[in-house]
């Protein structure tokens, strides 16, 4: 489905991101792995590579804008092009109400999660718009809806949204596809607080009609999909993977 395409995915170190850089290598792509975390960055790109593809793992902090451009130069540097960036790295924060919720961990929700995907697209564009590429922005069903304690966290998605839309808008005449993904609770590293214990993990499967939390290969499906020529009149669009967690 991507078949030779130069694929970019931050956040690739666990989770989520693991799992749309080892889809995309799996259909064809050939991989940047970034993350900020090298370790865990570096064994993705090992998997993707026992797959059988190409990978690389470049190290950046989304959160830095000159880690972004450098991300796209190390890309161009490797395989030349840039085919279809996905941005997905992302924190959770802490949980606590509005009026309580720490300044300096609203800025840093803030910076990785809505800067970090904006300064991405900043430096992707001039070279997905020579390619006729895509983007896709991991979002969250809190891109959609409120969650009580999670101001920053759910701010900066629905800013995800708002960025998706804009840029969707700003190039599609010239043939760049911008999507938004968003997942509900998904089984990563990045939920496990939120469900430690077993009364507190059923009471988020039961935020899920479909009886259960997602898993990180559900998610990276559709963003195969949304990456690929499958998807080519889809712009502007964003698509819950959500098991039915937004349909009551
Ligand atoms: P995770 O914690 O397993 O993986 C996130 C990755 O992002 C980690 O490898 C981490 O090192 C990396 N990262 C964190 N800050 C970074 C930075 N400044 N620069 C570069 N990389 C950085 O989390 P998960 O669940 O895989 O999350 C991936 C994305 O999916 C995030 O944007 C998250 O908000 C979103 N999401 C997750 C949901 C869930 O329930 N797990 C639900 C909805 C959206």
């Amino acid at each position: 489905m991507v078949n030779g395409k130069v694929c970019l995915v931050t956040g690739a170190a666990s989770g989520i991101g693991r799992a749309i850089a080892l889809a995309y290598g799996r259909h064809g792509g050939r991989v940047i792995v970034s993350d900020v975390g090298r370790e865990g960055g570096e064994e993705t790109a090992a998997q993707v590579r026992a797959a059988g593809a190409e990978a690389q793992f470049v190290a950046a902090d989304v959160s830095r804008a000159d880690d972004c451009r450098q991300l796209v130069e190390r890309t161009l540097a490797a395989f030349g092009r840039l085919d279809v960036a996905c941005n997905n790295a992302g924190i959770a924060g802490e949980m606590a109400p509005t009026a309580d919720y720490p300044i300096d961990v609203w800025q840093q929700v803030i910076a990785v999660n809505l800067s970090g995907v904006f300064y991405g697209m900043k430096y992707q564009i001039p070279e997905l718009l020579k390619t006729r590429g895509a983007i896709v922005n991991m979002a969250s069903i809190l891109g959609q809806v409120g969650f009580a304690n999670a101001p920053a966290y759910t701010a900066a998605k629905h800013g995800v949204l708002g960025l998706t839309k804009v840029a969707a808008l700003d190039y599609a005449a010239q043939g760049l596809r911008v999507n938004a993904v968003g997942p509900a609770f998904i089984r990563t590293p990045m939920i496990a607080g939120l469900g430690a214990d077993a009364a507190a993990h059923e009471q988020l499967v039961a935020l899920h009609p479909a009886g259960r939390l997602g898993e990180p290969e559900e998610v990276a499906e559709l963003v195969l999909w949304l990456s690929s020529s499958h998807a080519s009149f889809v712009n502007g669009a964003y698509y819950p993977v959500d098991g039915a967690y937004l349909a009551r």
